[in-house]
């Protein structure tokens, strides 16, 4: 017998964090990583205080209810849209996040994703493996310039701020964003960041950067009116979620030449894609990869960690959603 807490390891993680949470906690962990449905996962909370999640498990008000004895819900990921962080207040679970730890890492692959999109990489690496390369010619898989292009950065928090300073330090690009607020001054300067409208922001770009975090708010918000504006000669690379740029409408967009391309590490349904996206020429697609150095994965998963054993031994959780609910006197 046992009266250490029990929580819930919801996906397959690295060992050491499973062992780290072993030495607090009577750990049940999704060794065989099966994706499973809400009611499994309800099952599987039965009796549980906390639970370690990434960004694919869906906390909400049902699964709440169906597991009263939940205290802590903790996310390996940044996103957390996935979880309905008022209702996990409304019943005193404390929600946390991983943010900061893969800001870097994720501005790394933004840049890369919209590089690959502007010269045109895996069009030409199929191309190449499909044994079609017979000649050179002047404009075999000419595309767009990144240096000196310029960077638009729709939502500009901590990765837009990091994908910043590359594009503007390191290539030379005018660098413009839209986002509710607007960076200080002393802040925006050093990345050579000019805030404007929306509109603005999907004339002017070169190349396009979705970095905002997904809400009901942010829901399509770049979809076949948006894509219009764009130049015919820019790209859009979306890092952010699902369901922030409309799919189908980019599909047609790319079809009929309104851009010139995408990236695409986000996708609405994920891991489903659109069939239009998946057969344009002019797309770089990766499976939602965008944090996923081992350095980083691995710090992420570690402050799950460090907040679900804080928030179940009277600690301070260092990257609480909630922070509230735990001076809150039980009811
Ligand atoms: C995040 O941390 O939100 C990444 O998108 C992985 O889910």
């Amino acid at each position: 017998m046992t009266d250490k807490p029990k929580v819930l390891v919801a996906r397959k993680t690295f060992d050491d964090v499973v062992e780290r949470l072993r030495a607090h906690f009577e750990v049940e962990s999704n060794e065989a990583d099966e994706v499973w449905s809400q009611d499994q996962l309800i099952e599987r909370l039965q009796g549980m205080s906390g639970v370690y999640i990434t960004g694919s498990e869906k906390i909400d008000a049902r699964l709440l209810d169906a597991c009263p004895g939940l205290r802590a819900v903790c996310t390996m990921a940044v996103g957390y849209n996935n979880i309905d962080v008022p209702a996990c207040s409304a019943r005193g679970v404390l929600v946390s996040n991983a943010p900061d730890v893969l800001t870097e890492t994720t501005a790394d692959f933004g840049f890369a994703l919209m590089m690959a999109t502007a010269r045109r990489i895996t069009e030409s690496e199929h191309f190449l493996r499909r044994g079609e390369w017979r000649k050179w010619s002047y404009d075999m898989f000419a595309g767009s310039d990144v240096h000196g292009a310029t960077l638009a950065i729709l939502g500009m928090g901590r990765i837009g701020q990091a994908i910043a300073r590359r594009g503007h330090l390191g290539f030379g690009m005018p660098v413009i964003y839209h986002n509710r607020s607007q960076l200080a001054p002393e802040i925006a300067a050093p990345l050579g960041a000019q805030w404007v409208e929306k509109d603005e922001l999907l004339r002017r770009a070169d190349h396009l950067l979705i970095v905002v975090p997904y809400s009901p708010a942010a829901h399509h918000m770049v979809g076949e009116r948006e894509l219009a504006l764009m130049k015919p000669s820019a790209t859009l690379t979306n890092i952010a979620r699902g369901g922030v740029v409309d799919d189908a409408a980019l599909a047609r967009a790319l079809a009929a030449g309104t851009i010139a391309a995408a990236g695409l590490d986000v996708f609405e349904g994920e891991p489903q894609v659109h069939a239009g996206l998946l057969a344009a020429r002019n797309v770089v697609l990766t499976p939602h990869i965008a944090s996923a150095s081992i350095p980083t994965r691995r710090a992420m998963s570690h402050l799950a960690v460090d907040n679900l054993i804080a928030a179940l031994s009277g600690g301070t959780p260092p990257t609480a959603l909630n922070p509230e609910v735990l001076n809150r006197s039980p009811a």
